[in-house]
Order: structure tokens, then C-alpha cells, then sequence
């Protein structure tokens, strides 16, 4: 297209941006729902109905663009569930400055096990501002349920924006079913002894970002579980909490396959697991493959790098003695460095009836305080790409191997150990293998 028309369209538009300033203003004006002007005040009685009432408004208006606002204030509400799908297929723009807290039950206030705000079936949603959605869950001891505090639920195309998030009785977050949306900027902070507190989970759900926020929690600061496809979390900083995992899978039949995950440019701090991909013993079969974790910095993390595919918490598992059928394969560790507060950096435990295919650990550079690194692996297989130039490791004797051909290594349960610090260089790790008979492989590691 010649460039008359172009900026002809550009004069049109600034001349509309000039010239129908108060027309704008009016319409924008007309699109904010703001939920006290349908009854929700500030107080301990549940403004759900209030809440209600503004969000079919502000959904169902045909304007474009509205805008449904909870002003500065601490609002109480029960379960809610806002629905679409609303007018033009799209969604208000959701802008919560206030405080948002549980009614405190009685008076026809409503509690919920599963969630307690639920935005579902809508498409181009954000929900942003300077807001606090306490869940005021571990207040005084115990929480009475695991009630997720923030669920999208068949939401696509649609951000998160800003939010803060405290003290939930179950996960923070939790998107379902979700395509295309993007988490950015969030705080989601609970202390680290509250069970089951995730802080983002994914599950189900295509093509989500989760960037640049700040979460510490008593669980997963993010959590990847079944049906995820092509997920990434990056500049996320976790800690305390139990770190970054892929999982559990497999705790259930049928569950869908994970691909495609990146973690990376995330710092963990004083978690009890950095990066971590966790199936339960005797699962049923599922695939998690093609997972990268990079450029991770560990602090004082006390299983910084982990596959467990006998993951038991409270060790009540009725199958804890059967392998899990969770294939896990094509996973990436790279340029993963800082503290472990445990002596076992790097522990790759996978099924004896699906061992690991595809793992590398390529740039991994992890100290361990006062007492030397180790590692462990069992079942874990190749191909295992050529080493290149692999630093000399003191008091390890020459590998059998010299060449760059690419071998198949079973390892099992094997444990290397090297004085202070544990680093790979360039691609990889097992190498000089023996097979020894028909079921006893062995390896050694190379530093
Ligand atoms: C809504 O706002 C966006 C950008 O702010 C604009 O491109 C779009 O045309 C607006 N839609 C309506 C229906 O006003
Ligand atoms: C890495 O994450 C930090 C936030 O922790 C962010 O500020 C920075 O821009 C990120 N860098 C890259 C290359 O993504
Ligand atoms: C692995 O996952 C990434 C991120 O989703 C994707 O871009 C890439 O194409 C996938 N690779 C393969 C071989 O599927
Ligand atoms: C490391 O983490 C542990 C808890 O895992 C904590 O007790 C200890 O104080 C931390 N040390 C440092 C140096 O942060
Ligand atoms: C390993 O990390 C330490 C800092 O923790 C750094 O001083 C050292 O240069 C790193 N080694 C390599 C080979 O990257």
C-alpha cells in the first residue's frame, strides 16, 4: 500500500484524540462499573451480590471496553464466580485497588473448598491493580480447607497483571483449562510451614507466561502439572517454599501429557527443592517431555536440582513400592549455579520401569558448604551428547571414552562425589560406562 493512506489514517486518528476528547471521556466514563455504585462497601457482610450485579453489567455492556473497578477499601466476599462470556466476546478490564478478604462466615456467607474467586469462559480478560486478595489463611494455625484463592478457569487470551496475593488456605492461583494467558508481575507471599500453597498453578492449559514476579510461599512458588503444553516461567524469584516444579503427575489416571516447558531466569532462595520434576510411585502412564531449565542461581537451596519419580509427601502412598509409569524425557538442565544447603546437588531418580531418556546437564555449578557435592542418579539413559574438553576432575581416574561418539548410558543408582564443588562444563555428564551382564550398567560422572 502506498503511504498516503497511512497517514492519512494517522491524521484521523490524532485529530480524533484532539478533537473528541470530551466524547471520549464520556464513553470512557460510561464503561467504568465501579462495584460501590452496586452496593459493595467495605465492611465483614459479603458483597457478593454486589459484586455480582456490577460484573453482569459491566460484562454485558456492548460499549466496548469497560472497565469494572473495586476502589481503595477492604472488601469481604464469599465464593464468586464471575462468568462469561460476556458481551463482543471479549471481557471488562478488571481493576481492584481495594483489599479483597473472606466473609468471615454466618449470615449467609458462603465458603467454598474449591475456590474462592473464579473468573471462567471468558476470552481477553485483565485483571490488574494495586490490590491485595488475602486469603487469611494461616492466620491462626491451621486453615479449615485448601480453597484456591484466584482460579481462571476456560479463560484465554488474557493477563494477569500486578496482583498481590497473601496467606492463601490452598494455591494462589491456579489457572485451568486456560489458553494463552500471561502472569506478570505478581507477589504471592504465605509463610513457608502453610501446607498446600502454591503459589501459580498450571494445569490443562496452552501457551502461558509466567514473568518478573516475586512469590514465597509453604509449597511450589509455581507448580506445572498434567495437560500443560508450552508454558513458561521466567524471571520469577522463589523462596522460602518447596521451588520450581513440573508436577506431581501421575497421581491420577488418564492425566494428559506435559511438553514444552522453559524455566528460566529465576533465582531460588532457601527452598527446600530448586528445580524439580516430581511423579508419584506407581502412577499410571503419562509423558513429560521437552523441559528446559536454565539459567537458574540457587541460594542455600537443599535439593537444588531433582527428578522424583517416587515423589510421596507424609509418606502416604498406597502404591509406594511400584515404579511409576510417568516417561519422562528430553529434559535440559543448563547454566544452574549458586548454593546447596544439602550435600546431594544434583539427584535424577527416575522410574526403574520408564527411566529417564534425553536428560542433560550441561554448565551446572553448584557448591556445597563445607562437605563435598554429590550426586545421584538411577535410571536415568541416554544418548548423552559427546563431552567436549571436560574439566579435569581431580582424583578421577581417565575414562574409558574419548572419542565424541554419542552412547547410551544406563546408570543406576549411582553416586559420584567430588570435593567442594560440583560443576559439569560443556554438554554433559555420564560417559565411560560399563555394561556389566544384563541388568547392571554402571557410570561414572565427569566434572
Ligand atoms: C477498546 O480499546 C482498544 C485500545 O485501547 C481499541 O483498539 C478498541 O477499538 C476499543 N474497542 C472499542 C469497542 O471501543
Ligand atoms: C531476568 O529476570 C529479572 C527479574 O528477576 C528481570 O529483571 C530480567 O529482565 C530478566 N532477564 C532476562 C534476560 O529475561
Ligand atoms: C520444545 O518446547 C518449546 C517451548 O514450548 C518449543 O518452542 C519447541 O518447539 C519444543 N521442541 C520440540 C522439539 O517439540
Ligand atoms: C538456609 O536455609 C535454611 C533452611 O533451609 C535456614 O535454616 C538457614 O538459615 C539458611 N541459611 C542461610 C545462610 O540463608
Ligand atoms: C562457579 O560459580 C562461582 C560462583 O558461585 C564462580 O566464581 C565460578 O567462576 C563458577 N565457575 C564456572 C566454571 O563457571
Amino acid at each position: 500500500m502506498p503511504s498516503i493512506p497511512k497517514a492519512l489514517v494517522v491524521f484521523f486518528a490524532v485529530a480524533a484524540l484532539l478533537c473528541g476528547g470530551h466524547a471520549h471521556r464520556k464513553d470512557h466514563a460510561a464503561s467504568v462499573y465501579d462495584v460501590t455504585q452496586y452496593g459493595a462497601a467495605p465492611s465483614n457482610r459479603d458483597n457478593r451480590d454486589a459484586f455480582l450485579a456490577a460484573w453482569r453489567a459491566a460484562c454485558g455492556s456492548t460499549a466496548g471496553n469497560s472497565t469494572l473497578v473495586f476502589p481503595k477499601g477492604t472488601f469481604a466476599v464469599g465464593a464468586v464466580q464471575f462468568e462469561g462470556p460476556c458481551a463482543n466476546r471479549g471481557a471488562p478490564a478488571v481493576v481492584i485497588h481495594g483489599v479483597l478478604q473472606p466473609c468471615a462466615g454466618g449470615g449467609g456467607c458462603h465458603l467454598s473448598d474449591d475456590a474462592w474467586i473464579t473468573f471462567s469462559g471468558l476470552n481477553n480478560l485483565l485483571i490488574t491493580g494495586d490490590c491485595t486478595f488475602d486469603g487469611q489463611g494461616h492466620r491462626s494455625g491451621k486453615p479449615k480447607s485448601k480453597t484456591t484463592t484466584l482460579v481462571l478457569e476456560d479463560v484465554t487470551n488474557s493477563m494477569l497483571r500486578g496482583l498481590a496475593f497473601v496467606n492463601s488456605r490452598g494455591f494462589h492461583v491456579n489457572l485451568r483449562r486456560c489458553t494463552g494467558v500471561v502472569a506478570e508481575g505478581l507477589g504471592i507471599h504465605a509463610p513457608a510451614a502453610s501446607r498446600n500453597t502454591d503459589g501459580v498453578h498450571v494445569g490443562h492449559s496452552r501457551h502461558v507466561r509466567i514473568l518478573d514476579s516475586v512469590i514465597g510461599t509453604g509449597d511450589d512458588c509455581v507448580s506445572v502439572g498434567p495437560g500443560s503444553v508450552d508454558v513458561v516461567v521466567s524471571g520469577v524469584t522463589c523462596g522460602p517454599g518447596h521451588g520450581l516444579s513440573v508436577g506431581s503427575l501421575g497421581k491420577d489416571g488418564g492425566e494428559q501429557d506435559v511438553r514444552g516447558l522453559v524455566i528460566r531466569n529465576c533465582t531460588v532462595k532457601g527452598t527446600t527443592n530448586g528445580v524439580r520434576i516430581k511423579t508419584w510411585p506407581g502412577s499410571p502412564p503419562s509423558r513429560a517431555s521437552n523441559i528446559t531449565f536454565e539459567d537458574i542461581a540457587m541460594a542455600n537451596v537443599t535439593n537444588p536440582i531433582i527428578i522424583d519419580q517416587r515423589y510421596c509427601p507424609h509418606d502416604r502412598c498406597s502404591d509406594a513400592d511400584k515404579p511409576s509409569q510417568v516417561q519422562i524425557s528430553d529434559v535440559t538442565f543448563r547454566r544452574i549455579e549458586g548454593t546447596s544447603s544439602g550435600p546431594l546437588a544434583v539427584r535424577l531418580l527416575c522410574s526403574e520401569e520408564r527411566p529417564c531418556t534425553g536428560v542433560r546437564l550441561d554448565d551446572i555449578n553448584l557448591t556445597c558448604g563445607d562437605v563435598p557435592c554429590r550426586s545421584e542418579f538411577s535410571n536415568v539413559r541416554g544418548p548423552l551428547v559427546p563431552v567436549v574438553a571436560p574439566a579435569p576432575a581431580p582424583g578421577s581416574s581417565p575414562t574409558a571414552a574419548a572419542g565424541g561418539e554419542e552412547e547410551e548410558a544406563d546408570v543406576a543408582s549411582r553416586v559420584s562425589q567430588q570435593l567442594g564443588r560440583l560443576t559439569w562444563w560443556l554438554p554433559l555428564t555420564v560417559r565411560g560406562f560399563v555394561q556389566e551382564g544384563t541388568t547392571k550398567t554402571e557410570g561414572r560422572l565427569i566434572f
